[in-house]
């Protein structure tokens, strides 16, 4: 069998991604006992700052049955100019899996295609699909499934609105995304998403949000764009997630964040804390969806 990596959303079927939701509902009840990276290594490379991806990667595997070594790029060769393909082709001969954030995608596809072992995108520039495959367990948990349900995202057209393009075209449910000019998802994916199901883009908040069953948002300047902070700010007036706004989604519409969150930007305090977040169970699945993901790539 091939190795299969998790570099994006559309690397799993809808078929597969319904086995990884099972499959993670079972670990998170508690009703998986098994170990199948029982003596199994996953390397995980941080290019960028991470609390939820490196905790949940690394109790996950040890609970798993393995274990998970952290290597920060400013410790390994790769930071000093080793090249992707040998840092590949090294880590390959030791390790069996490996899961990596960085800045450019290309990176991470260039390390998945000269390593032999599965390789899992923990963020980049362009996508965050392990976020968003735990945001869709979290909708299915909370809203009972995807069929028939609308999705809201307020604000900046970014690694996490592009995973959601991506969750919406191959689970079908319908994304309506609210981003300033200039600040919009990547066109390409955004063109995909379009070509399977219903999505659309707005300057309106409102009309994004009216109806929908999950309203979400990320901060306005992402790891690598803290230099565009002041014009971001400027540019995002007018698309955060207030009470006010709240009101016009569905009644029992659930509110996301992937966190880290900025309270008073993309979103208020209130809504943050209030009865519809849903911000740190979705940080708790993290563990459980991530889990599902090793023990269906590195566990056969
Ligand atoms: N949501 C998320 O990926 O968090 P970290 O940056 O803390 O890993
Ligand atoms: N869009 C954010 C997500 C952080 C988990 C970033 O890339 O910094």
């Amino acid at each position: 069998m091939p190795k299969r990596d998790f570099l994006a959303i559309p690397d799993l079927s809808r078929e597969e991604i319904g086995a990884v939701v099972d499959l993670a509902q079972r670990m998170k009840r508690g009703e998986y006992r098994d170990r199948p990276l029982e003596g199994k290594t996953l390397a995980m490379i941080f290019t960028k700052s991470s609390t939820r991806t490196r905790v949940s990667f690394e109790v996950g595997t040890l609970q798993l049955g393995g274990h998970a070594l952290f290597l920060s790029s400013r410790d390994i060769q790769l930071g000093r100019g080793e090249p992707i393909r040998d840092t590949a082709r090294v880590l390959s001969r030791y390790v069996d899996g490996i899961m990596i954030r960085t800045f450019a995608h290309s990176d991470v596809e260039e390390l998945a295609r000269h390593a032999s072992v599965p390789v899992i995108n923990g963020l980049t520039d362009l996508l965050h699909p392990c976020q968003v495959l735990t945001d869709v367990f979290t909708m299915h948990e909370y809203l009972g499934g995807w069929d028939g349900k609308a999705v809201a995202w307020i604000g900046d057209g970014n690694n996490m609105a592009n995973s959601w393009l991506n969750a919406a075209a191959v689970l079908g449910f319908e994304l309506r995304l609210a981003c300033p000019e200039g600040y919009e998802p990547n066109h390409d994916i955004f063109e995909f998403a379009k070509a399977h199901t219903n999505v659309m883009i707005t300057e309106d908040v409102e009309e994004a949000v009216r109806g929908a069953h999950a309203v979400n948002t990320d901060v306005w300047a992402s790891m690598g764009q803290e230099g565009e902070a002041e014009q971001r700010m400027l540019a995002f007036k007018g698309y955060q997630v207030s009470a006010a706004l709240m009101k016009l989604a569905a009644r029992d519409a659930i509110f996301l964040h992937c966190l880290p969150a900025h309270r008073g930007e993309e979103v208020t305090e209130d809504v943050f804390e209030g009865p519809q977040s849903r911000v740190f169970d979705q940080a708790e699945n993290r563990l459980h969806v991530q889990k599902a993901v090793m023990a269906t790539l590195m566990g056969g």
